[in-house]
């Protein structure tokens, strides 16, 4: 099965006009569903069909499923391949189905992306459900944990996350508070929304964290890199937790915003310093064509560039995905407003990220779907913030 990041694309090149109003019960991405036969079904995520878009006028092409990779025809796929050909050749045949674009220009696989729909059924995910193909989205939203239990063991070269720290105070008072009025300034997000699971106490923290981290770990290639961010309250239980989920903790590289950063008074030291603490899967790799990594970074948090209340600098990010080799797959379980997958796909690495907040993931998917494009949007040019 190929990995890859399924290229989602933005603006509409192609003028489609729905043939029908969609019955369907909601179109899940896009309002453009049209009627149509399919006329050849390559494997078990490709078809060729003939969409009917109104008024006498019809066209045929190739078609990628969205979302899903099927097992391949050909190697030691074939049989798992042919079953899912097999299946959708048979819920297909013959009959008319509905097609929605998901986005109505050619992906750099050069195919349109699409849902079958047939008797109100997702296609797609019947496939993935009967176990014909993987999911294969850039972002899912959804749990760590339920999400993460389902990756094929070896599967992913990276970890890199900002998961909620649980912190903002030593009183069980002041960190069960919103995070909007422990991490921002005044209280105020300007704009941006809340997020849930920044709570625990410290002794459910630790647990949770070392369940997270060995369900991801499990999904590791050996000798994968693991970077966390992390505060300085929280610093020596994420370093226990990352040890206790079987991951070989290496060191700590700072990370410096600057002077810009609040302190709560004049007798304090500026909150300054977040940090990446750095572990691996077992033996550290010996790269031979990057390397080292920097033990340290300066980079100031900027407005314009800050989708989340405790988003992270794209460019920090550009700098930190270098531990995975070009085309290698990054996961971030914790993906906020997925500025680690925007850095992923700038810098030509893979990123499959999960999220649970609902507007989160709108956000991170608008990103994503302009870094594919190699665009790094900002606050004043995004449509959903
Ligand atoms: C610290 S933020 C990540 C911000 C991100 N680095 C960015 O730049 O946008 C952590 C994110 O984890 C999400 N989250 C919290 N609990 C989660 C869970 N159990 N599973 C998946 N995501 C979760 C929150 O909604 C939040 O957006």
């Amino acid at each position: 099965m190929r990995r890859h990041i399924i290229a989602l694309v933005v603006a509409a090149a192609i003028s489609f006009q729905p043939a029908t109003a969609a019955a369907v019960d909601p179109p899940v991405h896009s309002p453009y569903v049209y009627r149509a036969r399919v006329t050849q079904v390559v494997d078990g995520d490709t078809v060729d069909a003939d969409v009917d878009l109104g008024f006498g006028i019809h066209f045929h092409t190739r078609f990628r499923l969205y979302g899903i990779d099927a097992w391949e025809k050909t190697g030691a796929e074939r049989e798992r391949g042919l079953a899912a050909r097999a299946w959708l050749a048979e819920r297909i045949a013959d009959r008319e189905i509905l097609i929605e674009s998901i986005r109505d220009r050619q992906g750099k696989y050069g195919r349109y992306l699409v849902i079958l729909w047939a008797d109100g059924e997702n296609l797609n995910e019947r496939l993935v459900e009967l176990g014909h193909a993987e999911p294969d989205v850039t972002l899912r939203e959804g749990d760590v944990l339920q999400l993460a239990s389902q990756l094929r063991p070896g599967s992913i070269d990276a970890v890199i996350t900002d998961p909620p720290y649980c912190s903002g105070g030593t009183l069980p008072a002041e960190r069960t508070k919103p995070p909007e009025s422990k991490y921002c300034q005044g209280g105020s997000t300007l704009g941006r929304p809340t997020f849930s699971g920044d709570s625990r106490d410290q002794r459910s923290y630790a647990y949770w964290c070392t369940l997270w981290l060995s369900v991801c770990r499990e999904a590791c290639r050996e000798s994968a890199y693991c970077l966390v961010f992390i505060d300085w309250r929280q610093l020596p239980t994420m370093t226990d937790a990352l040890q206790a989920a079987g991951w070989t903790w290496r060191g700590i590289a700072p990370w410096d915003k600057g002077r810009g950063a609040r302190a709560p008074h004049r007798g304090f030291f500026r909150h300054q310093c977040e940090y990446v603490v750095w572990a691996t899967n077992g033996r550290v790799p010996r790269l031979q064509d990057r390397g080292p990594v920097d033990g340290c970074y300066r980079e100031t948090v900027r407005k314009q560039d800050k989708f989340h209340i405790t988003g992270k600098p794209t460019d920090l990010l550009r700098r930190l995905v270098t531990v995975a080799a070009p085309g290698e797959l990054i996961l971030d379980p914790f993906a906020g407003s997925a500025t680690t997958g925007v850095a992923a796909l700038l810098e030509g690495r893979q990123f499959l990220g999960f999220e649970a907040s609902p507007e989160y993931f709108d956000i991170g998917q608008e990103r994503l779907i302009a870094a594919s494009e190699g665009v790094q949007i900002t606050r004043r040019t995004s449509q959903v913030l």
